[in-house]
């Protein structure tokens, strides 16, 4: 066979690689891949299979450095609040959102307000039963997520379903599980309110309070609930002291054994992404009718296959929102900053405590078809295990508490005539 004639100049640029270079080619990138997968392993090897084979040739690879941080964005202190261009932060917006945040009669039955179910008075600002109570005569199907540091995430919400505080607390009046309420009726009561009255037409200009504009005030309170200036962060800023050595050992193993930090970095301690970790499930759904009228309705109002709606059994998390089988059971994944005041932990309450938390991911989270390649049994000792949870302790400052304030009271019109 003779060679084929040289192509001209420019095509021979663009031609495809022939099979040496693909060898050469695939060679190199295989190289790079496994020297990327060592260093995420950089955890205790797992046990070799009994059958093993002939001892290795060379000597065993040294342990990779300790820390893996530099693959990812570096836990820091929480920058300023980012306030959206159409919703800029005025103290007396960020009052009057206050008192919304307070107020029960802006549910249907005018029962609950966003602090029944964040509570402002323990710290937590989020109920401490693992699935949240509902509207009256409903149960919820879901963990209520803090609202601390709310106004740093992309995605709102356990599956990321709202993409703004604001649309979120639209969920939260209006929805069938949460508020419940009327917007147009909600309207109508804080019209009915001469002091909302007053304080919507300082704020927004306008004669009378609009719904969106209450949306816009009580997005605006909880942007101010932040954790800032948390041990950590005064460690961070050169005060050795201020970690305890067990929380300094838990911060090492945070960003190096146990990797953590793979999901949990940033000024957050959050990638603000989704992953599944095979949290144990939540046995309501399947024996407890409230429970299970709830879980059917949030698949109808989600989406869901038919199929799924069927058959699921559990919260299907970012599935709702992409649709993809593989999203099945991914959950945005928290931020640790004063976690240790917002148990219980997970989407659904399935853990009570840290200690919990720390002894499911050393055996290397749970079961799910999805689960997060990250999640390997950790093999860490108990003394370990209690440094990270020291770790996790320094991330919790002075709790945020704040007691209810004095709500304005209704009052009847004055028609005029008579
Ligand atoms: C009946 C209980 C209930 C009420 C009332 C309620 N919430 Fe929630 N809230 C929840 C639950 C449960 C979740 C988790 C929902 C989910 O992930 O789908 C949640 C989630 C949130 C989140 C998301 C936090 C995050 O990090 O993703 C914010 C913000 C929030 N609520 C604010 C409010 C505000 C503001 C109000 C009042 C306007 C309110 N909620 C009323 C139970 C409630
Ligand atoms: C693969 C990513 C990933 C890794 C690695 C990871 N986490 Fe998480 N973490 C998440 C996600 C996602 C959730 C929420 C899961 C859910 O609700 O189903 C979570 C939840 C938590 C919570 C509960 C917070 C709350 O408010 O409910 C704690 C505490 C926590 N992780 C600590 C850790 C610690 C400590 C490690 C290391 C041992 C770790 N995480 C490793 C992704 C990860």
């Amino acid at each position: 066979m003779t060679a084929a004639p040289e192509p001209p100049e420019e095509t021979r640029v663009r031609r495809p690689p022939n099979r040496i270079e693909f060898v050469i080619l695939f060679g190199i990138v295989l190289l790079l891949a496994t020297l990327l997968v060592n260093r995420f392993r950089s955890g205790p090897a797992p046990a070799a299979p009994s059958a093993s084979p002939a001892p290795p040739t060379t000597a065993p690879t040294p342990e990779p450095p300790l820390t893996f941080a530099s693959e990812f964005p570096p836990l820091a202190p929480l920058p300023e609040v980012p306030y959206p261009p159409d919703n800029p932060y005025t103290p007396e917006k960020a009052e009057l959102g206050e008192l919304l945040y307070f107020d029960t009669r802006m549910s249907g039955d005018g029962s609950l307000s966003c602090n029944s179910c964040h509570p402002a008075s323990d710290g937590s600002w989020g109920i401490s039963s693992p699935i949240s109570f509902g509207y009256p005569g409903s149960t919820h199907w879901r963990n209520a997520s803090t609202i601390i540091n709310s106004a740093y995430y992309a995605r709102l919400n356990w599956d990321g379903s709202a993409t703004s505080i604001e649309k979120q607390n639209h969920g939260a009046w209006t929805g069938a599980v949460a508020g419940n309420v009327d917007s147009a009726m909600a309207e109508e009561r804080l019209a009915q309110i001469p002091e909302y009255v007053r304080r919507f037409n300082e704020v927004f200009g306008t004669e009378y309070p609009a719904y969106t504009d209450a949306l816009k005030a009580v997005a605006t309170f909880q942007r101010t609930i932040v954790s800032q200036d948390v041990p950590f962060d005064a460690f961070l800023g050169g005060d050795e002291g201020a970690l305890s050595d067990e929380a300094k050992r838990g911060y090492a193993l945070f960003i190096g054994e146990a990797k953590c930090a793979a999901c949990h970095h940033g000024p957050l301690i959050s990638d603000d992404s989704f992953h599944s970790l095979g949290v144990p499930e939540y046995s309501g759904f399947e024996d407890n009718a409230l429970n299970q009228i709830t879980f059917r309705f949030e698949q109808l109002a989600k989406g869901a296959t038919e199929d799924l709606y069927a058959s699921a059994t559990q919260d299907l998390g970012l599935y709702y929102i992409t649709k993809l089988e593989s999203d099945i059971g991914k959950f945005r994944t928290p931020g640790l900053r004063d976690a240790c005041y917002t148990a219980p932990y997970m989407h659904n309450g399935a853990f009570g405590t840290l200690e919990e938390v720390v002894a499911f991911y050393n055996e290397g989270g749970g079961e799910s078809p999805n689960k997060a390649a990250q999640l390997q049994p950790l093999g860490l000792s108990p003394q370990q295990q209690s440094d990270l949870v020291a770790f996790l302790t320094s991330l919790c400052g002075e709790r945020l508490v704040l007691e209810a304030p004095d709500l304005p009271p209704y009052e009847t019109w004055d028609s005029g005539g008579g």
